[in-house]
């Protein structure tokens, strides 16, 4: 509760705007908040950085094999689509892959974005508030750092049609938990999945050090969205609780379902159709689509939402055995990765100093 002497208890005068997007939440209770909403807040503050200063565009990206991957790695390898294709068709592949991949993170970072500042106003309570205001600066830096990186690609790849369907139902949502659980947890818990990945693959010291960075940030977000949820969804009764499994469900078909990689075969002139047929079986695919639940399925748990309609559809896609993963291990070894490329950034920047002064 506030502290300050207020005229009025600031029940009796609570305000709720609303705009055609829903409820706006004015609270006057300035003072309280939860001692872990404040610690991310003061962490968000304490972490910012500059995209133009913290990272080295002047680093060039192989057009030829922008992620610096194994082919091993690429959706197609081992079939006969693959074998068909020439050296410089194989380039024009893995180019337009890379692009695919790094413009839907851009898309759904343009989607974190809105829906980070649609819950600075539609969350009721001072600390979230807050804590969303820093994530709104984290966004709009990673929209930044992906558009520079794409930019120096030179290339790009429009929104793909399943994130498509999936932001319009979290944005077209007014009710705050909703837009928590579809961002915070489903679209960016996905988005870490799929950057530890590429972190983990990549030979390009660029796209590793971006992908750290900013999953230095994600994580925060998914803290936040968990802590937030987690003390709200034991107050709902049991249907509305089946109501955002059932969300969930309907999201995880969405997103699995979105790394077929229609768009890119369709580009190149290939056949689609074999394409994704190739996609769907093969094992080595399947594998990928299953580690992308990695960091979903234990926050799922950890928030309550994990009742038979959940483990159903969890089951279903095979990633129900996710559910033991312990999360916050996972965090911190982001985090570590991330400070440890920072560290050797600062030397080399000492280093520099030192040699100049010399
Ligand atoms: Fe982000
Ligand atoms: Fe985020």
């Amino acid at each position: 509760m506030t502290s300050k002497h207020y005229v009025l208890p600031t029940d009796l005068t609570g305000w709720k705007p609303r705009d055609n997007t829903g409820e706006v939440h004015f609270t006057w209770d300035y003072d309280s908040g939860r001692e872990k909403m404040l610690n991310l807040y003061d962490k968000g503050k304490r972490r910012q950085w500059d995209a133009k200063i913290r990272i080295d565009w002047d680093q060039t990206i192989d057009r030829n094999n922008p992620l610096e991957t194994d082919d091993y790695y690429l959706p197609i390898w081992g079939s006969a689509m693959w074998e068909e294709l020439d050296e410089s068709r194989r380039s024009e592949l893995r180019l337009h892959l890379g692009a695919w991949q790094f413009s839907q993170f851009l898309h759904g970072e343009q989607g974190a974005l809105i829906c980070a500042a649609k819950i600075v106003q539609n969350v009721p309570d001072i600390d979230s508030k807050f804590y969303a205001a820093t994530q709104v600066m984290d966004e709009a830096r990673h929209v930044e750092v992906y558009t520079t990186y794409l930019n120096k690609l030179g290339l790009a790849y429009p929104i793909n049609p399943s994130l498509k369907a999936l932001l319009d139902d979290i944005v077209s949502d007014s009710r705050w938990d909703m837009t928590y659980l579809g961002m915070q947890v489903l679209i960016e818990g996905l988005a870490l999945a799929a950057f530890g990945l590429i972190r983990s693959l990549t030979g390009s010291t660029l796209a590793r050090t971006i992908t750290s960075y900013v999953m230095q940030d994600e994580a925060r977000h998914v803290s936040f969205g968990r802590n937030a949820l987690k003390d709200y969804y034991p107050e709902l009764s049991s249907s509305e609780r089946n109501e955002r499994e059932e969300f969930c469900a309907e999201a995880c078909f969405l997103m699995r379902d979105r790394f077929l990689g229609h768009e890119v075969w369709e580009t190149l002139g290939m056949n689609t159709q074999e394409c994704v047929k190739w996609v769907e079986g093969s094992e080595m695919q399947l594998t990928f689509r299953r580690l992308l639940f990695t960091r979903i399925v234990p926050v799922l748990k950890d928030v309550g939402l994990f009742g038979s309609t959940m483990q159903n559809a969890l089951d279903k896609i095979g990633v129900l055995g996710f559910s033991s993963v312990d999360i916050d291990n996972v965090i911190a070894e982001d985090e570590r990765i991330a400070q440890e490329i920072d560290a050797s950034r600062v030397s080399q920047v000492d280093e520099i100093i030192g040699y100049a002064n010399s």
